[in-house]
């Protein structure tokens, strides 16, 4: 043990400021964690003691073994409080002398008090749309993915791995991509993120410049069209019609535009597939004006009838596409691993952005999900989930449509984990607010997802991971709210 001055000796400070017999401590306040050690709690009582001003700068601190006696601990954990004290400025060390306050010491600051910042928390209830549910079996298999992989834990998780991620899994994803969305890429062409608005924040990051323009789909995502304006972006809401993405009016908006974001398989929240003309089209324009496409493939492992659409990627052949996916759907949201693939020209370019925004993805899960991949329980889990989203979807459909009695319409999605429920076109938006409201329900108003282009009145309604009873009671609930709002609004409408 290392031996630390003690103020046993006389000195002409002791004979100044004699040495307190007694400290005025206090092991058990707020400022002492319990459960700590000895020497730790024995430092924080010791600090706060000395930061309170009951001992003033430069008095003399007792012999070790006097505060062992006063407090109890082992002598040892008292030097090891005095060493960490003088290491971190709070007292000084005199050869000879002993352990005083030091001279000058830290003003004190007001405790730090609970944030008063209100951050809501994610919704959960009937309608929610993100939730999904993952089955039983595959949870089985996942941990013991999980627990194999932990227990063979090695080097390449000690190390700086590939900005890109492990290529075990960007081949796994590669081989999941050909026999999924018939898109032939290279593993080198993926990047393994924490999600799609990652993604989709590193590939604008690495193609844009602040300011530049990226076309968007009005009504579209919401969360991305803020991810695009929260990086200095522009985005330039383009209208959907029945066919996707309006190619022309955004040439008319924005001929300049960098980039297009777009949900060609499934349109969010539309639910619109994109015409072969217009995907033609589309990536036209991004060749002549030298653009990119961004397409979100967020749920086209849910398709309820007939086979999956090839991928606007696929047609394209990773030129001037780059496809975002994600398993956030298909196995849980907080994994937090989504992809992108990338043309080749763009490969160079966004694992430097990678490399500046955050290094490189966590490793520990990686192994996991591509055992996922490769032994075929991700796919025995979609089959199952599939059925179980179908089944979701069409109670949730029926039940608004009946219970609505045709004040709402509901196109049955042959696709994804959310349906969009309308009233007629004339009716106010505002209506569909107040019966949501009074209703009590979650899920999106259709107006929310749209930018510039007139609103829609109705309901952007998640109907994955929600129990079927809980989706039909709450669709009752919703339904007859919308009746009332609705014949609210015509007898308002009569007497004006
Ligand atoms: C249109 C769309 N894209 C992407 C995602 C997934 O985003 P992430 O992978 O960042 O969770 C969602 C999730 O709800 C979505 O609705």
């Amino acid at each position: 043990m290392r031996k630390i001055p003690t103020n046993s000796l006389p000195s002409a400070a002791k004979a100044s400021l004699p040495a307190k017999t007694e400290l005025p401590l206090d092991l058990r306040g707020p400022h002492v964690t319990a459960g700590a050690s000895a020497a730790h709690r024995l430092y924080q009582a010791l600090c706060e003691m000395i930061v309170s001003s009951l001992v003033k700068p430069g008095e003399p601190l007792p012999p070790s073994r006097t505060l062992a006696k006063q407090t109890g601990f082992r002598r040892n954990a008292v030097v090891i409080a005095y060493e960490r004290l003088i290491a971190d400025g709070f007292a000084e060390a005199k050869v000879g002398s002993g352990t005083f306050v030091a001279a000058r010491i830290p003003a004190r600051t007001a405790a730090p008090g609970k944030p008063k910042v209100a951050v809501d928390a994610p919704r959960q209830g009937a309608f929610a749309l993100g939730c999904t549910h993952i089955d039983e079996r595959a949870v089985q298999r996942f941990r013991a993915f999980v627990g194999r992989r932990m227990r063979a834990f090695g080097a390449e998780h000690l190390h700086y791995g590939d900005p890109r991620g492990s290529r075990e899994l960007r081949a796994a994803i590669a081989d999941h991509l050909l026999s999924a969305r018939g898109l032939r890429c290279d593993p080198d062409q993926i990047v393994i993120t924490s999600g799609t608005l990652h993604a989709l924040r590193l590939v604008l990051s690495a193609i844009l410049k602040a300011g530049d323009q990226v076309w968007c789909e009005d009504p579209g995502y919401p969360i991305a069209r803020k991810t695009i304006a929260h990086c200095g972006y522009r985005a330039v809401p383009v209208p959907v019609d029945e066919h996707g993405m309006r190619v022309a009016k955004g040439r008319t908006a924005a001929p300049n535009a960098r980039a297009a974001y777009v949900t060609p398989s499934h349109q969010f929240p539309l639910g619109v597939q994109m015409s072969m003309p217009r995907r033609l089209e589309l990536l036209d324009w991004a060749r002549q004006a030298g653009a990119f496409v961004l397409e979100d493939d967020y749920d086209s492992e849910f398709r309820y009838d007939g086979a999956p659409l090839m991928s606007l990627a696929g047609i394209d052949r990773l030129q001037r596409v780059i496809y975002l996916g994600t398993f956030a759907k298909t196995l849980f949201p907080g994994l937090r691993i989504g992809y992108c693939a990338l043309p080749e020209r763009l490969i160079a370019d966004v694992t430097a952005a990678r490399a500046a925004l955050d290094r490189f993805p966590g490793t520990l899960m990686e192994g996991a999900v591509a055992d996922m991949l490769n032994s075929g329980a991700f796919a025995a889990n979609l089959k199952r989930v599939r059925k179980l989203y179908r089944e979701a979807r069409d109670a949730l459909a029926e039940t608004l449509e009946a219970a609505s009695d045709g004040a709402l319409s509901v196109p049955v999605p042959s696709q994804g984990l959310h349906l969009v429920a309308r009233f007629a076109p004339s009716v106010d938006p505002s209506v569909a607010a107040r019966a949501r409201q009074a209703a009590g329900a979650e899920g999106w108003l259709l107006a929310d997802t749209y930018s510039r282009a007139p609103p829609l009145p109705g309901y952007v309604l998640g109907f994955s991971g929600h129990a079927v009873p809980l989706l039909v009671a709450s669709a009752e609930r919703l339904a007859r709210e919308s009746r009332a709002a609705l014949r609210t609004r015509n007898k308002s409408a009569r007497r004006a």
